[in-house]
């Protein structure tokens, strides 16, 4: 064979074999306005959430998912209200860099109908324009659907939490009267507590202890609850400190606390976390981390990343000096380091100096995420599934609302409590990448279906009925309980269309 013939089949396989592997570079990528896919809570005019939100998949003509970025400016969305010149609605579309979009919009006012465009080169995709039959709701409007089956039908809820049926199960029955009594008395002293009572769809509150500014949050999503449905009447306490209270054992009187993290040795109620909780209502105006701008910030493509394990975080607890100990004798491996000390002496003979904060959007440049506990569970799970890596997960006492639903192997890797078997667990993803980047991505559909907005809301609202159920005597408000008012929506007030059904249902009687 001559030399050219050769250097020619040479370049010619070359070029078959790096189409093989990047089947996304491939001529025909380019997205098909008729067969893109579009689904999501944000077209379905009933559902309200402070961030309303769908996704777009880029399609091919032939029918294939893109699975890289067509470019950040391929799809442009346009929401319009047919009766109404300006519509007070912010857009957001997040590239996700998998050939899919993450399209969050927020409303500012209550629109009788919006229409929704997606346009591909100035053509509509899918079934665009999507049209929301009104009213639709904004965050703010003070309108609750009176029947909580009719609102968790419209918010496709679960029927069921396994969480929440387990955490109640180990109640008969549970009486606001003798709670209003006895978990002051046990815990009011020396924790800080907050003691609500929701009557007629109205919240009130009394705090006991000292450090009671994490009430912000629970008064948050209880405002937020009742204004969009119509909440049972109920009475329950909220832990605000980090740990677990309930330590009784179910042979003694266990009493119902409401707690954000869980625990093998607690008996406490759990509810999504104060910051989960908080990315979903946004009312901090908090941009930088959330469930939506973590999904647009994923890093490199999964190739690119570094195939060194990352940790970044402050020293709450043992394990997390241990891990930053194993860092430094395996550089290679591990890149763990504090960026801060609080709780445990500074020796940076042992630890390393102090390294700059990163940003957590920076933690994707790594394939593989640590997730070591704190004070408690690590907060920051649902951020790193939602992220492009995949999770090592520390097995753990502590767990928070959705950890039920999580599996070993399929949503994350499982190290050890004592991380003995960490070096062993990289060494393995590392030798299976494929199956790695399965993980990762099982964890990403995880947090796209399980810890959005839709579901954290519809998680609450099931928890509070179901309690509701066994209370045995009346919620009452009590005294010291002072009302949380709705904060008044001056700028854009919206016309609640129930309430003046209901109104004027009463007027014919
Ligand atoms: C394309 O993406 C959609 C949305 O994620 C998914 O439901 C579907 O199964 C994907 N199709 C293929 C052929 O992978
Ligand atoms: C991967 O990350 C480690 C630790 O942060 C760093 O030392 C190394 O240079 C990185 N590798 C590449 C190829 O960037
Ligand atoms: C806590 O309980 C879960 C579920 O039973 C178990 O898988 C886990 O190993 C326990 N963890 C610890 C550290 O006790």
């Amino acid at each position: 064979m001559s030399l050219r013939l050769s250097l020619w089949l040479l370049l010619f396989c070359l070029g078959m074999f790096r189409h093989k592997l990047l089947p996304g570079v491939q001529a025909d990528s380019v997205p098909s306005a008729a067969k893109t896919l579009v689904w999501g809570p944000g077209l379905e005019a009933n559902i309200v959430l402070p961030a309303r939100f769908f996704y777009v998949q880029a399609v091919d003509s032939s029918g294939r998912n893109l699975t890289t970025s067509p470019g950040e400016k391929t799809f442009e969305v346009k929401i319009v209200s047919p009766v109404e010149q300006f519509t007070r609605i912010w857009i957001q579309v997040l590239d996700r860099q998998d050939g899919s979009f993450l399209v969050r919009y927020r409303m500012y006012a209550t629109y009788t109908d919006i229409h929704i465009h997606i346009l591909l080169n100035n053509k509509h995709i899918a079934k665009s324009p999507f049209i929301l039959e009104g009213p639709v709701y904004h965050e703010g409007c003070d309108c609750p659907q009176p029947s909580g089956s009719v609102w968790e039908a419209h918010m496709h809820c679960p029927q069921s939490f396994p969480q929440i049926d387990r955490d109640l199960a180990i109640y008969a029955s549970v009486d606001p009267d003798r709670n209003a009594q006895e978990i002051p008395q046990r815990f009011g002293q020396r924790q800080s507590l907050c003691h609500y009572t929701v009557k007629d769809n109205k919240v009130y509150v009394q705090t006991f202890g000292e450090h009671v500014g994490f009430r912000i949050f629970m008064d948050a999503i209880l405002l937020s609850l009742t204004r969009k449905v119509r909440l049972p009447d109920l009475e329950f306490f909220v832990n605000l400190g980090d740990w677990p209270l309930e330590k009784r054992k179910p042979t003694e009187k266990i009493q119902p606390i409401f707690s954000w993290c869980g625990s093998n040795n607690t008996r406490d109620i759990v509810m999504p976390t104060y910051d989960l909780t908080e990315s979903v209502l946004e009312t901090m105006g908090r941009v930088s981390l959330d469930m939506m701008s973590v999904q647009a910030n994923t890093g490199p493509p999964w190739p690119e990343k570094n195939a060194t394990a990352f940790w970044r975080g402050r020293d709450s607890r043992q394990e997390r000096l241990e891990l930053v100990k194993l860092s430094r004798a395996q550089p290679n491996t591990i890149d763990a380091a504090f960026t801060n000390f609080f709780f445990f002496k500074h020796d940076e003979s042992l630890y390393g100096p102090l390294v700059k904060h990163v940003s957590f959007f920076d933690f994707f440049k790594y394939k593989y995420q640590i997730n070591i506990d704190g004070t408690v569970a690590a907060y920051r799970l649902p951020y790193l599934l939602a992220g492009d890596s995949v999770v090592l997960k520390q097995d753990s006492s502590y767990y928070e609302h959705f950890y039920n639903e999580l599996q070993p192997w399929e949503h994350y890797i499982p190290i050890r409590a004592d991380l003995g078997d960490l070096l062993e667990k990289i060494q393995w993803a590392r030798d299976h990448d494929e199956e790695a980047k399965k993980i990762a991505l099982a964890g990403q559909q995880f947090a796209r279906n399980y810890l959005m907005g839709n579901r954290i809301f519809c998680y609450y609202y099931k928890l509070f009925q179901e309690y509701a159920k066994l209370q045995v005597t009346e919620p009452k408000i009590r005294e010291g309980m002072e009302l949380v008012e709705q904060p008044s929506d001056d700028l854009f007030p919206c016309y609640c269309h129930r309430t003046s059904l209901r109104d004027s249902a009463k007027d014919e009687l």
